[in-house]
């Protein structure tokens, strides 16, 4: 290969990267097969809370809708998001950033006591489904 070629190929490598880095989730989410685990007490009264008022946008399998993503997806394990940003996205509305679905409005229907169950209920169902 000359050199010319080489780095013809390193320039092309190098945009390709950017490309791959720039381009963001697709609008609508994979559609995965989900598990739906023996619940815990807490998390059946978070299940409750997230069908009325979540499950609008993220799905009733928490696989997302048109109108917001998906809850298991590993850009919310806990290692990424962690509980506070699920208090925080409840409590202040989330600014999209993540994906293009816009913003999630804050939530003021849901009480402080129903926060931690909701918490419990995503991370339940993350974990069995590998999240
Ligand atoms: C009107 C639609 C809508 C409703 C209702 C809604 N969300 Fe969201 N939510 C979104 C969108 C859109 C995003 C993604 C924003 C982005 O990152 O681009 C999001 C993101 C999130 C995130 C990620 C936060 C972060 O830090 O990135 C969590 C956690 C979340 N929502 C939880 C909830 C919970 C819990 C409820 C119910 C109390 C709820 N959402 C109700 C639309 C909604």
């Amino acid at each position: 290969m000359n050199r010319l070629a080489g780095l013809a190929l390193v320039a092309a490598a190098i945009g390709g990267g950017y490309f791959w880095l720039s381009s963001r989730p697709a609008k609508a989410p994979v559609t995965i097969s989900v598990v739906r685990p023996e619940l815990s007490a807490q998390a059946l009264r978070g299940e409750t809370v997230f069908q009325g008022t979540c499950a609008a946008c993220h799905g009733a399998e928490l696989t997302g809708t048109d109108n917001g993503p998906p809850l298991i997806h590993i850009a919310y394990r806990p290692a990424m998001h962690a509980d506070y940003a699920i208090v925080s996205a409840i409590k202040n509305g989330v600014v999209a950033h993540h994906w293009r679905f816009g913003n999630m409005p804050p939530q003021p229907d849901i009480a402080e006591a129903d926060i931690a169950p909701l918490i419990t209920y995503i991370r339940e169902m993350q974990k069995a489904n590998g999240i």
